[in-house]
């Protein structure tokens, strides 16, 4: 079974905090003393790297022409020649060290075809588990403790790939009427994905986001997720902070910020208390993988 505890953020919406989450919870972990990975799926505009100030290297190369291999090389039918061929440097050339503590596997522009070229593999196990086999091959041995991968907000070849290597569901949601029912509509996916590959997915954690206490609505809302929710839902929200998005823009996360304002010191408290809950969560659903997390014999069963 993978070393490694395994996470995606996802939900089917634009906008809910899945970036901002992955960022922050790969650097609470890194803070409790993990190694961690985070891996970008979502989206060649490089969202994950933005947060970590490395967006400029990674455009670089990519105006270079200094940006093979990438996450996009690694889903095609090529890969285990080009690693073979590469070597140690083929894994190597596609993380990032960043100065938060967290690698980084960035996003590409390749990934922008990738869901169509998925959907050209005919045999359904083999079009959502090459990111597993790449996970399981090429970056077990590596030796991170945790392994984090954002995830595009919608339902695609790609982010199926993500959910079936991983395995483990993290969803932001905003305290809404229309985040609920996301909410719901995620649930149903994974009981579909369920039923219809021998994957059962977990949702590990509803982390209710950018919420603002001092309407009783946001109380309500909160109130109603945890009621829906009970195993999943996060100990502990993180409240709306201008101070988020400002880190954001700056090119780093809140845990860089050397004089927090209030939310955002309270927003870095949530992430570390929901990063420890979640690596607890997480290992207990590695030890119960009915497979014992070997990917080889992972059959599809509809
Ligand atoms: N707790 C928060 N307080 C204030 N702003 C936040 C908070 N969390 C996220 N944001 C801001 O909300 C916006 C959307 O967040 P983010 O990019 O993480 O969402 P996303 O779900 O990844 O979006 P997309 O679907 O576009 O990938 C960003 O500008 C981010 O800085
Ligand atoms: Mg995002």
């Amino acid at each position: 079974m993978p070393r490694s505890i395994r996470a995606c953020t996802f939900l089917d919406k634009g906008g809910t905090g899945k970036t901002t989450t992955a960022a922050h919870l790969g650097v609470a972990l890194a803070e409790q003393g993990k190694d961690v990975l985070l891996i970008d799926l979502a989206g060649k505009q490089g969202d994950l790297v933005k947060h970590f100030g490395c967006w400029e290297t990674v455009e670089r190369q990519i105006a270079d022409d200094n940006d093979w291999p990438n996450i996009s090389t690694v889903f095609q039918d090529q890969w285990a020649a080009i690693a073979e061929k590469l070597g140690d440097a083929a894994v190597e050339d596609l993380v990032l060290q960043t100065d938060e503590g967290v690698d980084l596997i960035p996003a590409h522009p390749g990934l922008d075809s990738l869901d169509a070229e998925l959907g050209n593999i005919d045999d359904a196990h083999d079009r959502y588990s090459r990111l597993d086999s790449f996970l399981d091959e090429y970056i077990e041995p590596l030796g991170y403790d945790a392994i984090l991968i954002d995830l595009p907000g919608l339902t695609n070849n790609v982010s199926y790939n993500g959910l079936w290597a991983v395995r483990n569901v993290i969803a932001p949601v905003e305290m809404g009427p229309f985040e609920s029912e996301q909410a719901e509509a995620l649930r149903a996916d994974l009981d579909k994905i369920a039923a219809n590959f021998d994957v059962d997915v977990n949702l590990a954690m509803v982390l209710p986001n950018k919420v603002d206490t001092r309407t009783t609505l946001a109380e309500e809302y909160l109130e109603a997720f945890r009621e829906a929710y009970p195993d999943a839902v996060a100990p502990a929200h993180v409240p709306v902070s201008q101070d988020i998005r400002n880190a954001a823009e700056q090119g780093r996360t809140a845990f860089a910020l050397e004089e927090p304002s209030t939310t955002a010191a309270r927003a870095r408290e949530a992430f570390l208390e929901n990063a420890e809950v979640l690596a607890e969560r997480l290992a207990d659903a590695r030890a119960v993988r009915p497979d014992g997390g070997d990917s080889t014999d992972r059959g599809e069963s509809a």
